[in-house]
């Protein structure tokens, strides 16, 4: 195998995150290769934003506010883990995938180039040494939390992608046969 497939088959998600995350610098590099999606009719249907430092905790406010809207039941852990969620990884970048009308491109296709955009992001994050991990939940699907957020009524939360230094060893990367998910036909 050689040194580039071998890269893209330790691709490996980090459940936990510790500093240094990545300077502006190298989140624009990661970006880039994010921007790299495959894309039908170029219509760039992603947008990112970056909340890092204390940004994170106003973040975490917003998903309290959201877990009590939605559940104003939600007991005290619950509600801790919403307000901490954004202090698990230095950086969290929100991607965002902003849907338009086009003849030829549905809205399915633009949220899977988003996807690829956020896949792009870990690859790139990987690429420079750090960690990440793509994270949604209930909170991605809340419109009333994304307005709050400031997207717009055609933008939809892809993921969270959290980037950051690996803290503690990898998992270890099951064993996959792509025999078993291949037929030629
Ligand atoms: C759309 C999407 C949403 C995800 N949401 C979560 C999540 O909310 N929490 C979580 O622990 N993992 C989530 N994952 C899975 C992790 O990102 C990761 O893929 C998983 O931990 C397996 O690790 P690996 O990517 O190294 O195989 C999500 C993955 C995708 C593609």
């Amino acid at each position: 195998m050689n040194e580039h497939l071998k890269f893209l088959v330790s691709r490996n998600s980090a459940p936990k995150l510790t500093s240094p995350g990545p300077d502006a610098d190298e989140l624009a590099q990661m970006m880039s290769a994010a921007l790299r999606a495959p894309d039908h009719a170029r219509l760039r249907p992603w947008r990112f934003l970056t909340v890092s430092g204390e940004r994170r905790e106003a973040l975490g406010e917003l998903l309290l506010q959201a877990l009590l809207a939605r559940n104003p039941d939600a007991d005290e852990s619950a509600q801790t883990k919403a307000r901490n969620a954004p202090l698990r990884a230095p950086v969290v970048v929100v991607v965002i995938c902003k849907l338009s009308e086009h003849p030829k491109v549905p809205h399915i296709e633009q949220r899977q180039s988003a996807a690829c955009a956020a896949h792009g992001l870990l690859l790139g994050a990987e690429a420079l040494g750090y960690s990440g991990i793509w994270r949604t939940g209930d909170v991605a699907f809340d419109r009333p939390f994304m307005t709050s957020l400031g997207l717009a009524a055609d933008e939809e939360i892809t993921g969270f992608v959290y980037l950051g230094t690996r803290d503690g060893k990898p998992k270890p990367l099951p064993e996959m046969n792509p025999e078993e998910f291949n037929q030629y036909w």
